[in-house]
């Protein structure tokens, strides 16, 4: 199983492959599905299940992006604390978010009861721990918002990972699972029900024709009544990349010589904060731990991140060995909530769900129940909460100011700030880096035998320029987020178009 980076994940060392994909039809349905992770395949069977004939098309595999690469805690808080949404949304809102997360726990245990899912399924007490005076400051709030959405959390003594902290709360019935086991039987279900999966197709563009919506794919059109973009962000130039900031976090899966494990998912509270779990693969267990997260294609060495977040971690815990270690994306949304529904601009009928920082497991499924709902019924208890159009100035403004700024900097001081080099034997092997050269400002990788891998440099997005990421080996444009190989295709969206290999022109 492929995923949108070269450094392999704890999930798919397992799953090498779905391998029943239907490949070469492009009929009619109701509902075309764009994304094969959670949020896409868990939509696409809840709909099926309806009764409501839909197609799942995905442009790589399935578990390509986020959902390949997650830790998978399946939390009912979330990134955003309840005592902000209180003060943002409203009291009413955030017990409907804390109502939302208890669905989601329910939707995915009845999956796993009437599908038999095997998924390594375990109910865990989840630890928040502060590790100074002002991380316990934010505790008190998070402990106050959590009392009046009436969130069971109660202070413990001990911290079960060993960290020392000032204090320690218990918020019980948190949980985990392996992402790809439990996603894998959800997509076998959905191809019993009649529901079809297109891998390697991807949606190049929408277009509304009388009452038909007609997705242009590199197989073919479909025709839809509904067409909903599980893409992690929606593709093509939409305002959700103004609502939405690209993050990648950090994440090894570790041996520990004191053999202790704990039973337990766990959060500091530092920003960016670091989470715990364990997992047991093949009779081994690992603790998985992550963080040191930035914006997308805003750090000069993304190797950097793993040895801090390894240098931290070794502050904590005996490390035996790293058994692997990967990085992820996420988005997160200007005023601290996801965004679920109609896609402002768009035809009717078109959907996104994005917005999940650190939360996506939750948030994908609660975005499929949300978008199937409003499709089979015409309406959702979430629709408002989360309506993309939603207009929050005084929670999301500072966000959406700070990332415009961000946007323009790289759109014009990057292109500026290229260095020259006057031959390609200036670059080591195993090295990535945009150059000026010949005139041209160009992408170039030389990987480890010497050969270069060249590209324009300019995102095919909005016209950024790309920043190499050597840990994965890929091109990450810092203003929303959009990720190529190192032959210039696709990994991460909104871009839908690959970045154009010169290597052969020069
Ligand atoms: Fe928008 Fe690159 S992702 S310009």
């Amino acid at each position: 199983m492929e995923r949108d980076g070269q450094l392999e994940s704890i999930w798919q060392s397992e799953i090498k492959h779905y391998g029943q994909a239907q490949t070469d039809v492009t009929p009619n349905k109701e509902v075309v599905i764009v994304g094969a992770g959670i949020t896409g395949i868990t939509c696409a069977l809840m709909l099926q299940k309806k009764g409501i004939n839909s197609i799942l098309v995905e442009a790589n595999n399935m578990g390509f992006g986020t959902s390949g690469g997650t830790t998978a805690h399946l939390n009912t808080f979330f990134d955003t604390p309840y005592f902000q949404v209180i003060k943002d949304f409203g009291l009413e809102s955030a017990k409907l978010l804390a109502n939302g997360a208890m669905e989601v726990h329910d939707i995915i245990k009845d999956n796993i009861n009437t599908y038999q899912i095997y998924c390594d399924y375990s109910t865990r007490p989840g630890y928040l721990f502060s590790l100074d005076e002002s991380q316990d400051e934010e505790l008190e709030q998070i402990l106050e918002g959590h009392r009046q959405v009436g969130l069971d959390t109660f202070e413990v003594d001990n911290n079960p990972f060993g960290i020392p902290s000032v204090r320690v709360v218990e918020i019980p019935n948190q949980a985990q699972f392996h992402p790809l086991k439990y996603l894998r039987i959800l997509l076998k279900e959905f191809i019993n029900l009649g529901g079809l999966f297109l891998e390697d197709c991807r949606v190049t563009s929408v277009d509304k024709e009388g009452d038909d919506i007609v997705a242009t794919t590199t197989k073919g059109n479909i025709i839809s009544k509904h067409l909903v973009y599980a893409t992690h962000i929606p593709p093509g130039r939409n305002i959700m990349h103004f609502r939405n900031a690209p993050y990648r976090s950090y994440v090894m899966a570790v041996k520990l010589r004191s053999g202790n494990y704990p039973e337990a998912l766990g959060y500091d509270m530092f920003e960016p904060y670091h989470y715990y779990r364990t997992h047991n693969i093949d009779g081994e267990d690992y603790l998985i731990a992550g963080g040191e997260d930035h914006k997308t294609g805003d750090v000069d060495n993304t190797t950097d991140s793993f040895e801090r977040l390894e240098s931290y971690l070794g502050m904590h815990f005996d490390i035996e060995s790293i058994a692997y270690r990967w990085s992820s994306q996420f988005y997160e949304p200007a005023d601290g909530l996801p965004y679920i529904g109609h896609l402002p601009g768009s035809p009717d009928n078109v959907y996104c769900a994005t917005g999940y920082s650190g939360n996506g497991m939750i948030f994908g499924t609660l975005a499929a129940k949300t978008i199937s709902d409003i499709i089979s019924t015409g309406s959702s208890d979430y629709q408002d909460l989360f309506s993309p159009s939603r207009v929050k100035p005084m929670a999301g403004l500072n966000n959406i100011i700070t990332e415009a700024g961000s946007v323009i900097k790289h759109m014009v001081v990057d292109k500026l700030a290229v260095s020259k080099i006057v031959s390609l034997a200036e670059l080591k092997n195993d090295q990535g880096k945009v150059v000026k050269y010949e005139g041209d400002t160009l992408a170039v990788y030389k990987d480890a035998g010497g050969v270069s891998h060249i590209l324009q440099s300019d995102c095919t997005h909005l016209y950024c320029t790309v920043n190499w990421n050597q840990a994965e080996k890929s091109w990450d444009c810092p203003c929303h987020g959009s990720r190529f190989d190192i032959n210039g295709d696709v990994l991460n969206a909104p871009a839908v178009k690959k970045l154009k290999n010169i290597s052969e022109l020069l």
